[in-house]
């Protein structure tokens, strides 16, 4: 049985800063409270031409990057997304299209900001099972749309960006050793986007009362997140045969400093174990893992060999923990150029657009 390993990684935020001070001219809020209770200093936020795509193929195209990896090679990608850009089709299958992955399935799954770790155990399970040599996994975030900027108690907590990994098949031991996933509908209303799908669908009543905006209870997600983050690391931990004695870096989900800190306390771990970056970032849903990993990976935090629990929760109520023996690029003598594939991407787009509209005036014509 083949191993799963993480091979390359790449991160895509946009540029524009919101400051908590900027925001305390929006609502009755101050930076000193934001930062006590969040850890939050400050958050990046999509311009209007950005979207879940757009930051998604950056990344894509980054961790292809690392991993040496020509996007035609991908057999299947993954992306998870709580701001998905519609409600189909896949944010997935955008990307897939636009960094031209000719060859890969394409598909979205919903897990809110638990999405990266059930993302990336799916795609690792395809791996390790032999039908596939190749997945593309991405969190991809534009979640300031979806924020209701009058509403204290949540529009200082999120931000917009993107991380993606690229796993590949090896018969070298390592890369992912173990996942768990967690669900818990009965939690659904303790956060939640209620409109714009079935239930709700977009009307001017839904608009009115705010339905299409992130609906929070904080302090129930506050004590479910500080249960179930510890929890889940040592449940992993546990199925990959190892102890928190083992563990080189834990990668939380980044929603809130001190949930982090509970965390660590249960677990009676050190902090300087754990990556924290929800300082520079905020709550950046799906995407908050994989950015702060490769900003781990940037500072030299994560190394071969290291053992790296990555955990996380989120709406549905979800949550979940993935053990990786971190392995890096398989060593290849061949050089690729994924940004490269972009261009013919979208020429190869424009082509089959192009034949699919003159197929259309001929059966047209047929009919
Ligand atoms: O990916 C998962 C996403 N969600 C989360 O992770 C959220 C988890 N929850 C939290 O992080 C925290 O519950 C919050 C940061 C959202 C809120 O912190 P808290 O310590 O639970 O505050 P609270 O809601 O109990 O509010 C305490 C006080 C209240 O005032 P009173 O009733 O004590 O007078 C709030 O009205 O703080 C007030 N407050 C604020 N004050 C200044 C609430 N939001 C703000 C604010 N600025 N932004």
């Amino acid at each position: 049985m083949p191993y799963a390993h993480i091979t390359g990684w790449g991160i895509s935020v946009p540029e524009p800063v919101l400051t908590n001070d900027d925001i305390a001219k929006m609502v009755d809020t101050n930076d000193e409270w934001i930062r006590e209770r969040t850890g939050i200093r400050e958050r990046h936020i999509a311009r209007e031409d950005q979207f879940p795509s757009t930051l998604g193929v950056e990344a894509c195209i980054k961790a292809l990057q690392v991993a040496n990896l020509a996007p035609t090679e991908i057999d299947l990608i993954i992306c998870t997304s709580s701001s998905p850009e519609y409600i189909w089709p896949a944010t997935a299958s955008l990307i897939q299209d636009q960094i031209g992955a000719t060859k890969a399935g394409a598909f979205d799954i919903q897990a809110a900001c638990t999405g990266f770790i059930f993302a990336t155990n799916m795609a690792a399970q395809a791996i390790r099972s032999g039908s596939i040599k190749n997945a593309l996994v991405v969190g991809t975030e534009t979640l300031s749309r979806f924020v209701n900027w009058k509403d204290r108690g949540t529009c200082i907590l999120f931000g917009d960006g993107a991380g993606a990994f690229v796993l590949q098949a090896s018969d070298k031991p390592g890369g992912i050793l173990s996942a768990v996933m967690h669900s818990d509908g009965s939690g659904a209303d303790s956060l939640i986007l209620p409109a714009g799908a079935a239930r709700y669908p977009a009307t001017e009543a839904t608009v009115h009362e705010g339905k299409h905006f992130v609906q929070m209870d904080g302090k129930a997600v506050f004590r479910f997140a500080t249960r179930v983050m510890g929890q889940a690391t040592r449940e992993a931990l546990e199925l990959a045969g190892l102890s928190t004695a083992d563990v080189d870096r834990i990668i939380p989900h980044q929603a809130n400093f001190r949930i982090i800190e509970t965390a660590a306390k249960y677990l009676k771990m050190p902090m300087d174990k754990f990556v924290v970056n929800v300082d520079r970032y905020g709550n950046t849903s799906t995407a908050s893992i994989p950015i702060a990993t490769v900003e781990a990976l940037q500072k030299g935090l994560v190394k071969n060999g290291d053992k790296v629990v990555l955990v996380g929760f989120g709406a549905g109520l979800s949550w979940g923990a993935l053990v990786a023996e971190w392995t890096g690029p398989i060593p290849s003598k061949k050089h690729v150029y994924p940004e490269q594939y972009r261009l013919f991407a979208r020429l190869r787009s424009f082509i089959r657009r192009a034949l699919r509209y003159i197929e259309g005036l001929f059966s047209r014509r047929e009919l």
